[in-house]
């Protein structure tokens, strides 16, 4: 396919390739070590949210290296996709900071927080179906070009390698010129996660991954994950304690808007505070 044709409604996946990361500042304070290190490629401090009084984040600071693998877990309320709507720019902070290397996130807006390369994969699969999965993935590679440059896109060679490339780290290469709309769930997430890929993110923001997905499919999105984050930091929301086992990585205990706990796996469940409000007895 050479041409996108003006039927393809536009994406809000915008993002250019990401500028040089200019490492942050050191911080003190806040008791977490990750905040300290200066190598920080997102760094939320002292953030609160608030909805009609109600705090959905209370005063919550956490740190994420480049090219970290981190998982998110905690009771539901917790405030774990405010968080990442705080990321993205979709929900403005009442205080606090949010870095992202040296910019400031609360000074973008949405669109602009995107191309400076944080995408985030949302719940609901938002794919074409009508479209074959080289095709999803070339209107994902061509949208970063304004609309009327996206109609006349043509690919280049080296577009047509990327999308190779994507569609063997999502495990898609079989499918290529499948319809979407005949893909299995788990594998319309897949393709969520190379369309946003597509856009070379530096941070990946994921809600629930393996929600409605078979235990198959569950595994293999902990390997693709675990491959993605090779090259661009990746935050990971999940309930399923089983997937956030395999990811391997340093995890976050959500509640009330605040970390209750962070560490490795085996931390975090043996953490009584953890087991008294979400894990249970
Ligand atoms: N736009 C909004 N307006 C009002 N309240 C909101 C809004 N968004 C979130 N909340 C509230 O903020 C709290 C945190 O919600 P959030 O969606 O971040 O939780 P979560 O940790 O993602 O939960 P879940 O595991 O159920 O997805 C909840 O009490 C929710 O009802
Ligand atoms: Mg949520």
């Amino acid at each position: 396919m050479t041409e996108l044709k003006s039927k393809y409604p536009p994406m809000t996946l915008n993002m250019a390739p990401a500028p040089e990361h200019q490492p942050s500042r050191a911080l003190s304070g806040y008791g977490n070590p990750d905040l300290n290190s200066g190598s920080s490629l997102l760094m939320i401090q002292s953030v609160t949210v608030s909805f009609d009084g109600f705090k959905a984040l209370n005063d919550l600071s956490f740190a994420v290296a480049e090219r970290e693998l981190r998982a998110i877990i905690g009771p539901n309320g917790a405030g774990k996709t405010t968080f990442m709507d705080v990321v993205t720019g979709k929900t403005r902070p009442d205080r606090g900071r949010v870095m992202f290397g040296a910019t400031d996130l609360l000074r973008r807006t949405e669109a602009s927080i995107a191309q400076l390369g944080i995408g985030r994969k949302f719940q609901r699969p938002t794919v074409f179906e009508e479209q074959t999965v080289f095709e999803n993935l070339t209107l994902a590679l061509a949208n970063p070009r304004s609309p009327s440059a996206s109609i006349a896109y043509r690919m280049s060679a080296g577009d047509r390698d990327r999308i190779h490339e994507i569609a063997g780290l999502i495990h898609l290469s079989d499918v290529l010129d499948v319809a979407s709309g005949s893909l299995s769930h788990g594998q319309k997430q897949w393709l969520e996660i190379g369309m946003v890929l597509a856009q070379q993110p530096r941070l990946l923001l994921v809600d629930e991954p393996a929600a409605g997905m078979t235990p198959a499919e569950r595994d293999r999105t902990v390997t693709i994950l675990r491959n993605v984050a090779e090259t661009c930091a990746v935050v990971v929301i999940e309930h399923d304690m089983e997937f956030v086992r395999n990811l391997s990585c340093r995890v976050t205990v959500l509640n009330e808007g605040m970390v209750l706990a962070e560490g490795s796996m085996d931390d975090v469940v043996r953490n009584e505070d953890v087991i008294d409000v979400y894990l249970g007895r």
